[in-house]
């Protein structure tokens, strides 16, 4: 089994499987949407994509971001933390990557997994257990590497027993340079913008690993949006 990491969406993605990682916050979102008990989360590319799914199915709890900040008309923001009581059976997200990312490894891979550093030993499991190869594929910020997701990519690497592309040798290696989740999370350029917004908080929730069992993956397309479910 070989892992890849594209740290950047534009990467060729190597491998059936792609784990998609967006660390803060959007596939922490997702991972703690469906483990506080969401049946399924519609990933949207655009706002007015959500309004419209939502007016279609009848039901859908709207969350997301735009600059980090709840988009007007919207339920929720993307903060795993708002997600914890489920407020319908369908959450329909729409963020500036993630969900993006999410869609466009859909139509890549033939199975997607969505990871965060809250199910990193959930979902290092689901993969292993599958033993085909594998891409890491980071949403990064505006096609940008970001750290916090090369440092969960890095740790999901490190975790598997596997041969590594050199991509996936660098994601390992620069977990290393860091003691401790947060401290990664932290250094990153996503949280000093989530910090300037007053969402601090949510570096510290979505740097704790393996606190959830749920392996969200990709069902279907619905209406244009990724369906992942558990
Ligand atoms: C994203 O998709 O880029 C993130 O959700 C950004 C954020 O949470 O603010």
């Amino acid at each position: 089994m070989r892992v890849d990491v594209a740290f950047t969406p534009a990467e060729p993605v190597a491998g059936p499987v792609g784990i998609v990682v967006d660390v803060l916050r959007a596939t922490s979102t997702i991972v703690q949407a469906l483990e506080s008990g969401y049946g399924r989360v519609l990933c949207c590319q655009e706002v007015e994509e959500a309004f419209a799914l939502r007016d279609a199915r009848g039901e859908g709890v709207l969350g997301g971001e735009r600059l980090a900040v709840l988009i007007p008309g919207f339920d929720l923001g993307n903060s795993p933390s708002e997600y914890v009581e489920p407020r319908g059976e369908t959450a329909i997200l729409t963020t500036t990557n993630g969900t993006r990312t999410i869609v466009a490894a859909a139509a890549q891979c033939e199975r997607v997994f969505v990871a965060s550093l809250l199910n990193l030993g959930a979902v290092v499991a689901a993969v292993a257990e599958l033993a085909e190869d594998a891409s890491v594929v980071c949403a990064g910020v505006k096609g940008a590497f970001a750290l916090d997701d090369a440092f969960c990519a890095g740790r999901i690497v490190s975790l598997l027993d596997c041969e590594r592309t050199d991509s996936a040798e660098a994601a390992a290696r620069l977990t290393r340079t860091f003691a401790s989740a947060e401290e990664a999370l932290g250094a990153s350029r996503s949280a000093a913008n989530l910090r300037v917004n007053g969402l601090d908080a949510d570096v510290a929730w979505c740097a704790r690993e393996s606190i959830c069992a749920v392996v969200p993956r990709f069902l279907a397309m619905t209406g244009g949006a990724a369906e992942i479910g558990a």
